[in-house]
């Protein structure tokens, strides 16, 4: 285990097999944590963990499932850094998608986050640091992605009433909102035509006209995590599309 700004703290990163949480857990790792990554897919953890290195562990756990997330806190003494990554997406007009696919996404992206915070909670009895995930969507209005918008404002909402919540037991509470990342999410429901489409048109609207790296969320969350001072924000890492 090397030695950093994380030394001796307990990390839990949902989504930690790839794209985004993997990136964070990665991070994590090189600055001493012990780091524990969850997400459904077996093969993807033990993935993420060989390229965690560091002796991180992977839990087999579906978020929606609060029996799951239960089992992965469970073994854990403490906990002293939770990153919720797990999540996906989904895009459509509000008049083709089918009402039962919001539900799902909410089920895992959102009830997902706020079950690992119910576990979490307890385990942070001297203290600790909750990182959420919601997205630009959450502030940004984005055609064909009312669910995923819906979504990404209510956990920015969660974010803030813990963090004051939460503060008075030494536990704060921050959101990280990404803007466009490389990596998967987008890709979920979208025909590979309707991806770069999609693509050009939200590029048009960060001005750097680049989509941003899991690596850069990885960073603002070192900064969330060692920034004492940090409580109840919601940090944009969107290369500048929010400001527009
Ligand atoms: N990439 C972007 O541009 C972007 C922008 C804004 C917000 N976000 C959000 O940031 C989060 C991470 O995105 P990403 O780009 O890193 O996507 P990703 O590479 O697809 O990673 C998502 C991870 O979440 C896991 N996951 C999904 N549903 C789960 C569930 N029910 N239980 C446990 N694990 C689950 C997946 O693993 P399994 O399938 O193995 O479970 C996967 O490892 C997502 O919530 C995404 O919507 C992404």
């Amino acid at each position: 285990m090397p030695s950093g700004r994380l030394t001796g703290k307990v990390a839990v990163v949902t989504g930690g097999g790839s794209g985004i949480g993997l990136a964070i857990a990665k991070r994590f790792a090189e600055e001493g944590a012990s780091v524990v990554i969850a997400g459904r897919d077996r093969d993807r953890l033990e993935r993420g963990v060989a390229e965690i290195g560091h002796a991180a562990r992977g839990v087999t756990t579906d978020v929606s499932r609060d029996g799951d997330v239960a089992a992965l806190f469970a073994p854990l003494e403490r906990v002293d850094i939770l990153a919720t990554c797990a999540g996906g997406a989904h895009f459509g007009a509000i008049d083709e998608v089918e009402p039962g696919t919001w539900r799902e996404l909410f089920a895992g992206r959102f009830f997902g986050q706020m079950s690992a915070c119910h576990q979490a909670v307890p385990k942070m009895p001297g203290g600790g640091v909750i990182l959420l995930c919601s997205g630009v969507a959450g502030q940004a209005g984005l055609a064909n992605y009312s669910g995923g918008s819906a979504l990404c404002g209510a956990v920015n909402a969660l974010g803030r009433a813990l963090a004051v919540e939460l503060g008075p037991r030494g536990i704060r509470v921050n959101v990280l909102s990404p803007g466009l990342i490389a990596g998967t999410a987008i890709k979920s429901n979208l025909a590979p035509n309707e991806q770069a489409s999609f693509l050009s048109r939200t590029l048009e609207r960060i001005p750097m006209h680049r989509p941003g790296k899991p690596g850069d969320i990885a960073e603002a969350a070192m900064f969330l995590v060692t920034c004492e001072y940090a409580n109840g924000m919601v940090l944009d890492i969107d290369g500048g599309w929010t400001a527009g």
